[in-house]
């Protein structure tokens, strides 16, 4: 089985559109749990433009399936992960002028920062989980700075079409291999929809997927509950 962890950042962008307090990611993670979802992911940005400090207390005291916390490596949100305790932590870039995030984490490039802020949530007994590009060096990066899983950026492949999707998968086909092969858990995310995520799925050894978009646009029309449910039931049959 592959684990859908739903994002449901969006849901609080929309809140944050009014700065009223509706829609509430509390209730979200609550729909999703009901329809089946193994976990719910948000990233705390440090410009808070989503995802506040209230949600992820509320949401650690809540959510029962995994809570993926997606986050930067500035001190201050290590801190907070490290007193929240997610059951996961996925160590994201972040840049303040992006849309959302783009492109994966550069390991070798911030190899001090990333190695400290490993270490710090490790001994919290946290998971630890690295968003970056299907690349040989980043992946053995992640592996040497202590790295429990990877999750691959997809986005390439969910922005390219035909022979160049093709293309994109290969890599990401090679790209789990090589996590595989050494020894961390292979997650991957970013862009993926109802028409691009069974071959994403179906990677030998795919252990997480992490979607939000999608999921969340599709809520407005058929709810979250189903929208959820959807995308699980694809997944599954994607690997049977
Ligand atoms: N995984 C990571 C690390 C992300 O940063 C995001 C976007 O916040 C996602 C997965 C989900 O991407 P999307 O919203 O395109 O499904």
């Amino acid at each position: 089985m592959v684990e859908l962890g739903v994002n449901i950042d969006h849901v609080a962008t929309l809140r944050q559109a009014r700065r009223t307090y509706e829609p509430d990611p509390i209730w979200a993670a609550v729909e999703c749990e009901l329809a089946g979802a193994d976990g719910i992911t948000i990233h705390l940005r440090e410009d808070r433009r989503h995802i506040n400090d209230r949600d992820v207390t509320l949401l650690r005291q809540s959510v029962q399936c995994k809570l993926n916390l997606e986050m930067s490596i500035v001190p201050e949100i290590v801190e907070i992960a490290v007193r929240t305790l997610p059951d996961q932590a996925t160590i994201v870039p972040e840049r303040r002028q992006e849309v959302t995030t783009e492109g994966g984490l550069d390991l070798i490039a911030n190899s001090d920062r990333v190695t400290n802020a490993v270490k710090k949530l490790k001994d919290q007994k946290v998971f630890v989980s690295a968003f970056i590009d299907p690349d040989e060096k980043q992946i053995a990066a992640a592996q040497q700075m202590g790295f429990d899983a990877v999750e691959l950026h997809t986005g390439e492949y969910a922005n390219a079409d035909g022979h160049a999707q093709v293309e994109q998968l290969k890599r990401l086909q090679k790209g789990g291999e090589w996590v595989v092969n050494r020894g961390m858990r292979l997650h991957a995310g970013h862009g993926l929809n109802y028409r691009n995520v069974a071959p994403i799925a179906r990677i030998p050894e795919m252990r997480e997927l992490n979607i939000g978009h999608a999921l969340i646009a599709r809520s407005l029309f058929v709810g979250l509950r189903e929208a959820v449910r959807e995308m699980k039931r694809l997944m599954d049959e994607a690997v049977k």
